[in-house]
């Protein structure tokens, strides 16, 4: 063995033998992060079409067809993986991290239909917002209604 090898062995010998054995993390600590953080992003850009249909910020067709074009984005990203069996607020370790019930997960979820009627309502959001105020409006009723739908039935309070 040169010296060089010698030495990388026994420091990577060290790094093994130092390696402190860390608490294991709940489970799916990750995914249930991202799905929040993805939620979030969605509530900021409804935040702003939800001022604007309610003339609390002045219409921007611009801003409004930007910010309903990313609810679309999100509403159609392929986030699965966030969403992993097990993950719910029924699981003891997770019943402080996530708001997710395990309905979503049943044989009988009506997640999916739930999940389709969010797009169709942000891809009618993203035709209508930049047009104008009245069309902004007319879009905000269904999309509000689509998020609705699915906390009722799959969102702890
Ligand atoms: C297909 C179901 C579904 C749809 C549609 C949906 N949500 Fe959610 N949302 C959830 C679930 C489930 C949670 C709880 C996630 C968790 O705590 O792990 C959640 C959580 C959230 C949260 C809390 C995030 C956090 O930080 O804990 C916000 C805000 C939110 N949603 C906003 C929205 C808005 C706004 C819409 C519509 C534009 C929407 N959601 C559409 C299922 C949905």
């Amino acid at each position: 063995m040169t010296a060089l090898v010698k030495v990388l062995s026994a420091v990577s010998m060290a790094a093994l033998i130092a390696t402190p054995v860390v608490a294991a993390d709940a489970p799916f600590e990750k995914e249930i992060e991202a799905r929040q953080a993805h939620m979030d992003v969605v509530k900021y850009n409804m935040g702003i079409l939800g001022a604007m249909a309610k003339g609390k910020r002045d219409y921007d067709a611009d801003l409004a067809g930007a910010v309903a074009k990313n609810m679309l984005s999100a509403a159609t990203m392929n986030n699965m993986s966030m969403w992993p069996q097990g993950s719910d607020n029924s699981v003891d370790a997770l019943s402080e991290l996530t708001k997710a019930k395990p309905g979503m997960w049943a044989e009988d979820s009506e997640a999916g239909d739930k999940h389709n009627a969010w797009v169709k309502a942000s891809e009618t959001m993203a035709a209508e917002a930049g047009k104008d105020l009245a069309s902004l409006r007319k879009a905000m009723g269904p999309l509000g209604k689509s998020c609705k739908g699915c906390h009722k039935a799959y969102k702890a309070k």
